[in-house]
């Protein structure tokens, strides 16, 4: 049985542009496609996975979740709002989303210890117990204190990355800092596994893929997800999760992510 207040899943990478918030939207689909209740943090001020879910306001964010200093000479900042209190329905049903902007890269700045320790506490308090069966974070590329946020808060990593050599060698950058994070502050933390995307079957994707089930063994989630260029369209362009724009390439895409997120729900309901 997972914890009070749902399954706490993290999207990570080591690598910009590797097909993490991607994955963080599919995933999040895939739970809502089992009647799941799913709360989407984003704690990414590129914003990217906020505008795709399309939040009935963006009044609050994660941000405001977040303890943190006031800037030298500044206001003093309001005291954090629960977790509970940021989160806001959108165009997706049964999601609810912690919206991210530009403006949480300046709170990433002023986070104070308590800040970073907002997602843990929440988790551990069981903070959205009845409200979410499932919460999932996206992380930001860069390894910093938002990272660390997220990094405390989850219980289950999947890191997303392309079958390339800098895209392997981020995913296991990004293995190496959650297993410190595992050791130094969040115990509950594991990696779930390494999702390959964007995988285009070419002859070095070949080669860099089979480096990759030697590095990561059954970590590596199996098989990966191709390359459709109309995924972008579906997501980036339509704000739809590829089941719902319909198509076989799009098909196959929404059943390898639903399988991923199938077969760790029965990892947690058999724990
Ligand atoms: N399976 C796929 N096939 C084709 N394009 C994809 C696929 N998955 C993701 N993309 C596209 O690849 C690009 C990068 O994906 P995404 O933004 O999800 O990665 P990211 O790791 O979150 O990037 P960032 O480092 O900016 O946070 C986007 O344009 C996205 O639409
Ligand atoms: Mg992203």
């Amino acid at each position: 049985m997972w914890g009070i207040g749902g399954v706490w899943i993290g999207l990570g990478k080591g690598k910009g542009g590797a097909g993490c918030t991607t994955s963080a939207l599919e995933l999040a689909y895939a739970a809502t496609q089992r009647g799941r209740r799913v709360a989407l943090l984003e704690l990414d001020p590129q914003g990217n996975a906020t505008d795709v879910v399309e939040p009935t306001t963006r009044a609050v964010g994660i941000k405001d979740a977040l303890a943190s200093l006031a800037p030298t000479g500044g206001q003093p900042r309001p005291a954090p709002l629960p977790l509970a209190e940021v989160l806001v329905p959108t165009a997706w049903e049964r999601l609810l989303v912690a919206p991210a902007d530009r403006y949480l890269g300046n709170r990433a700045v002023d986070i104070t210890p308590e800040g970073i320790s907002a997602l843990r506490n929440a988790r551990l308090s069981g903070e959205l117990e009845g409200i979410v069966d499932d919460v999932i974070i996206d992380l930001p590329r860069d390894i910093g204190k938002l990272s660390a946020t997220g990094l405390l808060g989850m219980e289950y990593l999947f890191v997303a990355a392309r079958a390339t050599v800098w895209g392997a060698q981020g995913a296991e950058e990004m293995r190496y800092t959650a297993s410190r994070v595992t050791q130094k502050g969040n115990p509950e933390l594991s990696v779930a596994g390494v999702i390959v995307t964007e995988y285009d079957a070419s002859k070095d994707s070949v080669r860099v893929l089979g480096e990759m089930r030697t590095l990561f063994k059954e970590a590596l989630i199996e098989p990966p997800i191709p390359r459709r260029s109309r995924v972008r369209e579906a997501i980036e362009s339509y704000h739809t999760p590829c089941r719902e724009y319909g198509g076989a390439d799009l098909e196959e895409v929404a059943d390898r992510y639903q399988k991923i997120y199938d077969d760790l729900l029965k990892k947690v309901e058999g724990k």
